[in-house]
């Protein structure tokens, strides 16, 4: 499938065509790597935010305080009398006025938020919403509840997408009640004025994202600006969004009228249609009706019924609509959603009946693909990072149908485990990136985890509010308007360690030792199916990656050059896509055997899998007790030839400090045993203990099992010299400052162990434990204790 991501632009947030972008090194291949400073964790503001903490933390470390019986961390909306409710909800929230916004990391590559070390009974309570009929505390209820919603019949007032007026009106009572909505608001004014003094986005070809980029940069400017206008009155943010309009569909953007959104790379035109379609909903009140004519003769044009081909053609094998066909993926949301918002916004006003034809398709359409993006346990279908741009495009469309037309027409309900992606994404989280398997690339401002504010609020997880709102990615218009202000508690609170996710299309699972200290430890693993991810997952059954001490151990290599020829024209076993080393089973952490790549038609089980549950609770200083644990163990034979058997599993132990990665497995070719790190590694002169070290932090990996004849060896992160040749003009993204740490063994049957160890401060070499040899079909619980 087409790609709708690269790693262009990475460095600057304006995008190409402005004075932020070098157009000479904007093609960034792989990550931005800063060699040895890649300790996430460099305070931003610490002081004061533990000052401020300091005052309204009356609680002891250790202790813990729920409120409700509730067993799963949140659901929960809290009962009582309206009295009492009244009263909850005027308590929660001075004490998150107390409190403030967390600060945030300034080194991570998710930026992440920096939980003070402490106990609040009074605030790290159960995630809860206190529904009150306080307006200054609290949305009202929208007055426009249609008996029969149709998509076609929309409310008498605009704005109509997303942020209707009673919610303007009652938003700057809400934004002096709550410390986020004021954060998020000042940082809008300040990026709209940031933009404000920009050149207009120039059209910027760039090979396999078409004009993404700048599309969505148009989109996020006329966010901010209108956001601003409305917020203020001042007409000066109508004129710069009308000038970045009249240049957006001007002779200058394009070579040529036919293709000047790019409808052959259909993201762009559909994030063009719903900057447009912003613009004339939210400005509608003082656009003139030239403008308005202007604006919606374009959008119609270039956006809308460049659609209304994309539907009738979607079957035909027409590049311009693919997306349609029932894909399962971030296109089929995305550009469903800039489709129904552009149809949304004119409606009434089109009298050409394009946008009533556009509804009529996009709605049924995103129910038969874009709704089912995520299976039976909430896993997104492509990877962890384009369920970003997968989820802002689903929720944008939920949200603005609901507003226009009083309801979402199935998005959020067709699919009744899409309430579960939230948890998908808190678990998928680790401390500093995500389990970045597959295709993926640094994260973007242009598509943010907002969606979990909607989701949260919609499916009663004030947890998936809570997570979300102190992520960087969280100042955005659609915040404003998504957050529930009535939530209270700390999604930690509750929150189990581990989860395992089992639907078979991405089977993985995750553990962790804390939800709030960023140098705790962090598990993923994975097996699943290696095709029915629209092309962006790696040939990975096995594949993991470890976090500790505010790093990544073993880690993953991303997105490869989605320029290079054939990067997604095919996932069969034959497929170009396969011999680009990050997509290779050689550039994942699993074992090789006869340097083969996985079968594509692979159907790994998993065998068995346990934890002993554990929830934090409601302090972010979290004591792992003594018997916790989680393992994970997957039947991979099915992956590989030349095997007869080949099962891995991976534990914790000794309280979460330390991870055994076990692998059973019988083959007759050579086996190797393989994983990427960026640390440096060193082997001692039995080569059977390998110390990784980044910055001044350490691992010890050691082979406990087999006794002899196994030794790690260092090699470069590239393709083996036999390996089958690249196309012509193919780049193989370079993985600079990565080692991949391996152990090779002839044919045979083993147990091999390796033993990870951390070295975590204040232990002592007597700390850490040798676990003792149980095969994997033995693992239990208790079964290294
Ligand atoms: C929103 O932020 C701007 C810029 O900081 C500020 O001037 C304005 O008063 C804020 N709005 C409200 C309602 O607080
Ligand atoms: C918006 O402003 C904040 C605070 O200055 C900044 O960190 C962020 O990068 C800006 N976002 C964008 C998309 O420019
Ligand atoms: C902007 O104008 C609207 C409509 O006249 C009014 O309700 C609102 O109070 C004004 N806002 C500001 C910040 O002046
Ligand atoms: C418009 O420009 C595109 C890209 O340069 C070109 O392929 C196409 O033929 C042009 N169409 C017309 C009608 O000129
Ligand atoms: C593109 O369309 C506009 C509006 O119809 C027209 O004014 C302009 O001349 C066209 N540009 C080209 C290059 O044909
Ligand atoms: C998700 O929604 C389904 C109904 O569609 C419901 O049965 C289930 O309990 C919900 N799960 C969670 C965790 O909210
Ligand atoms: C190396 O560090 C970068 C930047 O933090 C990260 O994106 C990448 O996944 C790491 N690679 C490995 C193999 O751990
Ligand atoms: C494994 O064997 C099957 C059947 O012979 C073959 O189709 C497949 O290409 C082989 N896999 C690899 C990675 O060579
Ligand atoms: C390993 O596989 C080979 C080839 O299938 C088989 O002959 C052998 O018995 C197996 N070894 C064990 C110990 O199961």
């Amino acid at each position: 499938m087409a790609p709708n991501y690269h790693n262009a632009n990475a460095n600057s947030p304006y995008g190409s065509g402005d004075p932020y972008y070098n157009e000479s090194s904007g093609y960034i291949t792989p990550m931005p790597l800063k060699k040895k400073t890649s300790l996430w964790l460099k305070i931003g503001i610490p002081v004061a935010i533990c000052v401020i903490v300091a005052a309204v933390v009356g609680g002891v470390v250790g202790s813990r305080h729920h409120s409700s019986s509730s067993s799963v961390a949140g659901g929960a909306a809290a009962g009582g009398s309206s009295g009492d409710q009244a009263a909850a909800a005027s308590s929660a929230a001075s004490v998150k006025n107390a409190i403030g916004v967390f600060a945030t990391g300034t080194d991570s590559q998710y930026l992440l938020p920096l939980y003070p070390s402490t106990t609040n009974t009074a605030a790290f309570t159960t995630p809860t919403f206190h529904p009150t009929s306080d307006n200054a505390l609290s949305w009202p209820d929208d007055p426009f509840q249609p008996s029969s919603p149709a998509p076609t019949s929309v409310r008498p007032d605009r704005p109509r997408l997303i942020a209707p007026s009673y919610k303007w009106q009652v938003l700057p009572n809400l934004i002096a009640n709550d410390p986020y909505l004021k954060q998020w608001n000042d940082t809008i004014f300040g990026n709209a004025t940031e933009y404000y003094s920009l050149p207009p986005v120039e059209y910027f070809m760039d090979g396999s994202s078409g004009i993404l980029d700048n599309c969505r940069y148009v989109k996020e400017r006329v966010k901010a600006w209108s956001y601003v206008y409305r917020m203020t009155n001042d007409t000066k943010w109508v004129d710069r969004t009308w000038a970045e309009l009249q240049h957006a569909a001007g002779d200058d953007f394009g070579p040529n009228n036919s293709t000047k959104w790019n409808p052959s790379h259909f993201l762009d035109t559909a994030e063009m249609t719903a900057a447009f379609g912003i613009a004339y909903d939210w400005l509608n009140d003082v656009l003139t009706a030239d403008q308005k004519s202007f604006i919606m003769t374009n959008m119609i044009t270039y956006g809308l019924s460049q659609g209304i081909h994309a539907y009738q053609n979607s079957v035909s094998g027409d590049f311009t609509g693919w997306w349609a066909n029932k894909i399962t993926g971030n296109w089929n949301c995305v550009c469903n959603n800039g489709m129904t918002m552009g149809a949304l916004a004119i409606l009434g006003d089109d009298t050409t009946g394009t946008a009533e034809q556009i509804l009529g398709y996009s709605i049924p359409n995103a129910l038969t693909g874009c709704a089912l993006a995520v299976s039976s346990d909430g896993t997104w279908a492509e990877t962890a990072n384009y369920w970003y741009f997968g989820t802002t495009g689903h929720a944008e469309m939920a949200s603005s149908l609901m507003t226009a037309a009083g309801s979402d027409f199935g998005l959020l309900t067709t699919n009744p485990t899409f309430n579960l992606t939230g948890q998908y994404h808190m678990y998928v989280s680790g401390f500093g990136s995500l389990f970045n398997y597959g295709d993926h690339g640094p994260n973007k401002y242009t598509a943010t985890a907002n969606s979990m504010m909607l989701y949260g609020d919609h499916y009663q997880h004030p947890e998936y509010v809570l997570f979300q709102r102190d992520q960087h990615d969280a100042p955005e218009p659609w915040s404003m308007f998504w957050y529930n202000p009535t939530v209270s508690g700390a999604f930690w609170d509750n929150m189990p360690l581990d989860h395992f996710f089992n639907d078979g299309l991405d089977q993985w699972a995750s553990f962790r030792s804390s939800w709030t200290d960023e140098d705790a430890l962090y598990v993923a693993i994975k097996a699943g199916q290696l095709q029915n991810h629209q092309t962006h997952n790696d040939l990975d059954l096995g594949d993991f990656v470890i976090d500790a001490l505010g790093t990544r151990w073993a880690g993953e290599l991303g997105s490869g050059d989605y320029n290079s020829p054939d990067y997604f024209t095919s996932d069969a076993q034959d497929a170009v896509r396969w011999l680009y080393y990050r997509k290779r089973t050689e550039g994942q952490n699993t074992i090789l055997v006869n340097k083969q790549n996985q079968n594509v038609n692979a159907q790994p089980k998993i065998l068995n899998s346990g934890t002993t549950g554990e929830v934090q609770g409601s302090s972010t200083v979290y004591q792992v007790p003594d018997k916790s644990t989680a393992f994970w163990v997957a039947d991979l034979t099915s992956g590989y030839n030349d095997t007869t058997s080949f099962q891995r599993g991976i534990r914790t132990l000794n309280q979460r400090r330390q991870v055994l990665l076990q692998d059973e497995i019988n083959a007759s070719q050579p086996i190797m045993w393989r994983m990427h790190t960026n640390a440096t590694i060193s082997v001692d002169s039995a080569g059977t203990t390998a110390t990784l070290t980044i910055d001044d932090k350490t691992m010890q990996v050691t082979i406990l099992s087999p006794s002899s004849g196994a030794t790690f060896v260092k090699m470069d992160p590239v393709r083996f010299s036999d390996d089958p040749p690249l196309p012509a003009n193919a780049v193989d993204s370079p993985n600079p400052g990565v080692s991949v740490l391996t152990i090779s063994l002839d044919p045979g049957q083993y147990t091999l162990q390796v033993l990870f160890n951390p070295q975590w401060s204040g232990m002592s070499s007597s700390d850490f434990v040798t676990p003792p040899s149980v095969a994997l079909g033995q693992w239990s619980l208790t079964s290294h204790n």
